[in-house]
């Protein structure tokens, strides 16, 4: 099988779901690249889905799925309008994605994913601090909102102060809450970064 490190919040999150008594379905919003986190998930034995908005992405996950012959169903979609009917997950994850979200983005988002989930379900998303290295504040359009440059291309990126994103999230029954320091990326190429990291039920 294939070998790769996967950042600690994702073991974090397995340990929640593998004893969690709903299907095995979980969708991935933003799963496209060529490090995709719906792997380890497909590894431990989840039904996996997938979507990503950019064709870019698409094609550099298509690349790496083709070389490990894997199948990990990932289709192009919008996070912000799933194209999965109601309550299909057993769970949903979104990692470093829904940081590119506005915060009314954001939010419609947050509300799609309380829809695709059964009552039960779980579900990991992680926001960007603002005490994150990127972040900077003379460069905001909204608070919290900047476009900065990634890989030599213009990115948008939400920050949050660190109860922020509970206000979003008042659908769910928050279960797990993390600060997270990355100082070392070597692994995961997320750099030096500040994480908000949570977990949630669909009550
Ligand atoms: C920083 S990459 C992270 C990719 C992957 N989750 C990972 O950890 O390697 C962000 C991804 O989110 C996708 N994305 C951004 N906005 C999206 C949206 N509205 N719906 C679905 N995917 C989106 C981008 O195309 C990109 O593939």
């Amino acid at each position: 099988m294939i070998k790769k490190f996967y950042p600690s919040s994702l073991y974090n999150f397995l340990s929640f779901i593998q004893v969690n008594p709903v299907n095995k379905k979980i969708l991935d919003c933003g799963a496209g690249g060529r490090n995709p986190k719906l792997v380890f998930f497909y590894e431990n034995g989840f039904e996996t889905y997938g979507i990503d908005i950019s064709d870019e992405q698409l094609e550099k996950l298509q690349t790496y799925c083709e070389e490990n012959s894997i199948d990990l169903g990932v289709i192009k979609g919008d996070m912000k309008i799933i194209p999965f009917e109601t309550e299909f997950f057993g769970y949903v994850f979104s990692y470093l994605s829904m940081v590119h979200l506005s915060k009314n983005e954001t939010k419609i988002a947050i509300n799609e994913i309380h829809r695709v989930l059964v009552k039960g379900g779980l579900c990991y998303l992680n926001f960007l601090s603002k005490d994150d290295i990127n972040f900077d504040e003379k460069e905001e359009s909204k608070p919290g909102e900047v476009i900065g440059i990634e890989r030599g291309k213009e990115e948008f990126h939400s920050y949050y102060e660190d109860n922020e994103p509970d206000e979003y999230l008042k659908k769910f029954e928050i279960i797990y809450k993390e600060k997270r320091h990355v100082l070392k990326g070597k692994y995961f190429q997320t750099g030096r970064t500040c994480i908000l990291d949570y977990i949630m039920k669909k009550i």
